[in-house]
Order: C-alpha cells, then structure tokens, then sequence
C-alpha cells in the first residue's frame, strides 16, 4: 500500500509526506512534549505552534473552555518566537525523517515575509503553514484571512521571501472560503490548509462573565467538524493545488471523509487531548481501510465522493 501524499506538487523541491497524518498547529508543541505518547517518526508531517517574530506570553487566563462536544481556545498565540525556534528546535527536527512545516503567523505583511526569509534554508524546516486565521489575537491574524485581496498580499510576499514550500491556512469566519482559497492559490500557494476555528465565546453564569479571559475563542473539536467538511469539499471543487482538511478529525473514518470530500492530508487537533493515541490510531484505520477495500494507492479515494 501507498500512503504517500506530494503536498506541493508544482514546487521544484516539494513536500513529500509518508502518509497524510498531520498535526495541527498548537495542538502538538514542537513535537517534542509528545514523545512518550506518540511516535512521532510514523507521521506524516508535523506542524508546530504558530511562530511569530518576537515571543509572545499570550493571552490572560483562562484560556481554554470544553463545550459539548468541542473546545473553545484562546491561547493568544503564547510562542517562543522564531529566533528561539531556529537556535533551539529546529537542530533537533534536522536529526528527524518526519518532515516539520512551522505554522507563522504576523501582525502585518511584512511580519509574514520577515518570518519567511528567517526560516529559509533552516535545516530542519521543510515547509511553512501560515496562519491567517486566528481568531484570538487583536492585531494581525484573522484581518487576512477575511479579505482575498489581503489573503493574496500575504502569500505573495512569503512565496518572495521563501524557497519553502507554502501552505495557507484558511479561516472558516468567512462568507465564502471559496473566494479565498482561489486567491491564495492564485498567489502562488503550494497548498491550502482549512479549516482554523470558528469564533465563539461562552458565559459564566456564576461570575456572569464570559469564560474566557480573551472573552471570544475559537472553536474547535468534533462539533465543527461538518462544516470543515463541507468547505473541504466546496474547495475542492475549484482549486486545483492540494487541500489539507482540518478541523474535528478524532477518528479514522473522519479523515477518510475528509479525504473523500477532496483532501490529500488531514491534520488531527484537539482530538489529541482526549485521546493522546489519536494521530496513529487515525493512521493505523487508514492503512487497515485501505487493506479491507483493496486501495493500493491513496490517490485513489482522494475526492472519490465527488465523482
Ligand atoms: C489549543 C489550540 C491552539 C491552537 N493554536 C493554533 C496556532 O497556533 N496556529 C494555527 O494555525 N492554528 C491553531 N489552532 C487551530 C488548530 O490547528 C486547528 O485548525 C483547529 O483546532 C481545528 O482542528 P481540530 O478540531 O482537530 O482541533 C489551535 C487549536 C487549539 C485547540
């Protein structure tokens, strides 16, 4: 069986992953905090924690919210910033076979494409996922996911400032994600990845005051996965590069859907804090998926729901 997955197919170096089980980005650290759970070398990439320039303490507590059948975050970004990042861990991916893309996120273009420059070349890095869709920070983040124009900005100026293969990550806090996608992909994304969390909030009815130190929070968790699954597959219908579908994948059978609906990588999130087995045990129900139903190639049900 191939589980192989090409997630940027028109780059001269590509990023080619031994099968497409993925973290998402802050829910997996450096890669390192999970190392007596999980064997990291069986996947197929890790993404780390979103990186920016300078290091950032985050947002005040609390932070994070269970809600039926999700999770609320407002982590603020909290990062060790990307100087940290390339001292300290990035030495450590260069000794790993599984490839590391560092997820960034700015407060303005020129943030994204400083960020870029710095990490170009870094042994160790193999790709960069950026992030324009935060929901928990004030400045930055979601202002250029929301806008194709802007979206495109961005992408533009990291493809310049970078040799590395280019993921964006798109928020589902759009009227149309199709119109952003086709941007970014315009602009010369090697690949999308979507979806980053829905904004919501929730109250304390005992202090009457919202849960969350930040007030808002971004959803994540298997209540939102549906909807990324719908926008997987609208995506999937109009851009050509590859799709990373994201957002409340906790078992085998969803990332299949998942990978039906269009997408040739899935990342696994908040499922991770209820099982921390999840990545391999979504790996280990592809490969036995793939055994039962005779696929020999991944490829093969890459979008199958759509034909
Ligand atoms: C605690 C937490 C921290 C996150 N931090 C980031 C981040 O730094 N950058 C980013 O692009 N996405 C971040 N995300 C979003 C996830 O990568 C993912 O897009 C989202 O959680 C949906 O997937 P899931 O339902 O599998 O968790 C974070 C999510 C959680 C739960």
């Amino acid at each position: 069986m191939n589980l192989a997955v090409q997630l940027a197919p028109a780059h001269p170096r590509g990023l080619l992953l031994q099968n497409p089980v993925m973290t998402a980005s802050g829910t997996f650290g450096y890669g390192t905090e999970y190392a007596g759970f999980v064997d990291t070398q069986r996947l197929g990439a890790i993404v780390c924690k979103g990186t920016t320039l300078k290091p950032r303490e985050g947002n005040p507590q609390p932070r994070v919210k269970e809600t039926p059948a999700g999770l609320l975050n407002a982590i603020g970004l909290q990062n060790i910033g990307v100087e940290a990042l390339i001292q300290e861990k990035a030495p450590l991916w260069a000794s790993w076979q599984v490839p590391v893309i560092v997820n960034i996120a700015g407060e303005s273009v020129d943030d994204y494409a400083k960020l870029a420059s710095k990490l170009d070349g870094v042994a160790g890095v193999s790709g960069i996922e950026v992030n324009i869709g935060c929901p928990n920070v004030k400045a930055g983040g979601m202002e250029f996911g929301k806008d194709p124009k802007a979206a495109a900005t961005v992408t533009k100026a990291v493809k310049a400032a970078t040799s590395l293969p280019v993921i964006v990550k798109l928020t589902p806090n759009v009227t149309d994600i199709v119109e952003i996608a086709l941007a970014v992909s315009e602009a010369g994304a090697d690949a999308v990845c979507l979806i980053n969390t829905l904004r919501g909030m929730a109250i304390d009815t005992d202090t009457r005051k919202p849960s969350l130190g930040n007030i808002c929070g971004g959803l994540s968790g298997p209540a939102i996965k549906p909807i990324a699954l719908y926008m997987v597959y609208e995506v999937a219908g109009q851009v050509k590069i590859p799709i990373v579908g994201c957002g409340g994948i906790s078992s085998a059978e969803d990332a299949l859907e998942f990978i039906m609906a269009g997408a040739s990588a899935i990342e696994v999130g908040t499922a991770q804090f209820v099982n921390p087995r999840a990545l391999l045990d979504v790996l280990e129900g592809i490969e036995r998926f793939m055994q039962k139903e005779g696929v020999n190639e991944l490829s093969e049900i890459i979008g199958a729901a759509r034909h």
